[in-house]
């Protein structure tokens, strides 16, 4: 009986260990972002939550170095650019660990509360700045 009992906790933990390797649910090839604006102008774009709040922590944090609507400054760079460069694991490893190179000194997010559990939102709203999805300016949030 007690044979049998581990038997099933020892399949279960490895049908969990394999559910952990599976890929993602959602479709990692779709934008981290939805963005709808109206034509004419000013053109008004409204986002998604999550890219709403990548919007706000950005502009909370990050423009002090990388600028408004993240276009780059003198000491830092455009990120609309530099996300057309590098991948999503890069952007993660580069939030978390921060690192130095020719231009200056990227901090690392890691300990900051603020910024540690939003790497996905400012992906997000990262990813759609430099796609052209979404124009300069501040969004609207969707309903
Ligand atoms: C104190 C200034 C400063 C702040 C604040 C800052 N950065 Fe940076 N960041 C830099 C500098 C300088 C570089 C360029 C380093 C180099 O390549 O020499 C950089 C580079 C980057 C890169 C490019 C990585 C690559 O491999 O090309 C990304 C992405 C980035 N920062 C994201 C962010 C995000 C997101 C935030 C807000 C959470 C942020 N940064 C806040 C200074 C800053």
């Amino acid at each position: 009986m007690f044979a049998t009992l581990l038997t099933v906790a020892a399949t279960l933990a490895l049908a969990d260990g394999m559910e952990t390797d599976s890929p993602p649910a959602a479709d990692s090839a779709a934008a981290p972002y939805t963005v709808e604006c109206t034509a004419g102008s000013p053109t008004v774009c409204q986002v998604d939550k999550q890219t709403y709040i990548g919007w706000r922590t950005y502009h909370a944090t990050c423009h002090v170095c990388h600028a408004q609507d993240a276009v780059g400054s003198t000491f830092a760079p455009s990120l609309v650019e530099r996300l057309q460069a590098i991948d999503e694991a890069r952007f993660m490893d580069v939030l978390a660990n921060g690192y130095t190179g020719q231009i200056g000194v990227m901090p690392g997010w890691k300990d900051n509360p603020n910024v540690n559990k939003k790497y996905n939102e400012i992906y997000g709203y990262l990813k759609a700045r430099s796609d052209g999805a979404l124009p300069p300016g501040r969004p609207k949030k969707l309903p």
